[in-house]
């Protein structure tokens, strides 16, 4: 992998933000992968501006999430299509119907998941994929122990994992049990991954995802079984690089 490293997040926003104005420059139906969470906000941001520039025209581009709790009631705030339509299709401006994030409804949670590969297969795969990684070493929510060949599918997510969620929620118990999530295999189909990861919580699960061996323990190791990797990293998530 590249690995790049930045002053901070806003510097990240502006790399990886002007990376993405580049693609859908010479393909205005790019397709993202967007992660959530705290991490890719400044990308967000920066990429906002940049439509408000007048710099782009995104209303083609098309997107698929990479996750979503299972079971929490429909439109709740912290659900991810909550999230994703607040962080990223409307300060974008984004063409919602492009948009897809898995169906975490309980009602046909059985077939979500190969609906969901079927959806990214039919949009002919994703070009960039913005990632976070958890304190776990997870990408997604491929918790370690998650198949590097996992497609999309229902998982557990762990009690760490459901503690760095509980910020988000008005009580550590509101925070969902289940998750549904693309599989590291479904991760590895994108023609370009792009990790980000700031602030020393992150160095041990970006220094595994890099140099470690590629394991199932560590989920983001499996980045190095990618062609096209762009790791974008502050000093402290750096921190346990050789
Ligand atoms: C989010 C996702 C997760 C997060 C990770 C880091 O869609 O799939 O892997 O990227 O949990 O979360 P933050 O960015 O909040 O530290």
């Amino acid at each position: 992998a590249e690995v790049i490293i930045v002053r901070d997040e806003q510097e990240a926003g502006r790399l990886v933000g002007d990376a993405i104005v580049d693609l859908v420059r010479t393909r205005p139906d790019a397709v993202l992968g967007l992660a959530t969470g705290s991490t890719p906000l400044a990308v967000y941001r920066h990429l906002a501006e940049r439509v408000r520039g007048d710099d782009i025209d995104v209303s083609r581009v098309r997107g698929f999430a990479l996750d979503e709790y299972v079971g929490l009631p429909a439109g709740h705030p912290e659900s991810y299509r909550r999230v994703i339509e607040r962080e990223v299709v409307e300060p974008l401006g984004l063409t919602p119907e492009n948009i897809r994030v898995p169906s975490g409804e309980l009602e046909g949670i059985e077939t979500a998941g190969e609906e969901y590969e079927a959806a990214i297969r039919a949009a002919g795969g994703v070009d960039l994929q913005i990632l976070g990684i958890g304190r776990t070493g997870h990408i997604g929510f491929n918790e370690p122990g998650s198949s590097l060949a996992s497609s999309t599918r229902v998982k557990t997510l762990t009690e760490e994992t459901r503690a760095d969620n509980a910020r988000f929620f008005a009580s550590p118990d509101e925070v969902p049990m289940h998750c549904i999530t693309q599989g590291i295999g479904t991760i590895l189909r994108a023609r370009h991954l792009v990790l980000l990861a700031f602030g020393e919580a992150k160095a041990a699960a970006v220094a595994a995802a890099v140099e470690g061996p590629v394991s199932t323990s560590a989920p983001g190791s499996a980045v190095q079984l990618h062609p096209h990797v762009t790791v974008v990293v502050d000093e402290a998530a750096a921190a346990s690089l050789a």
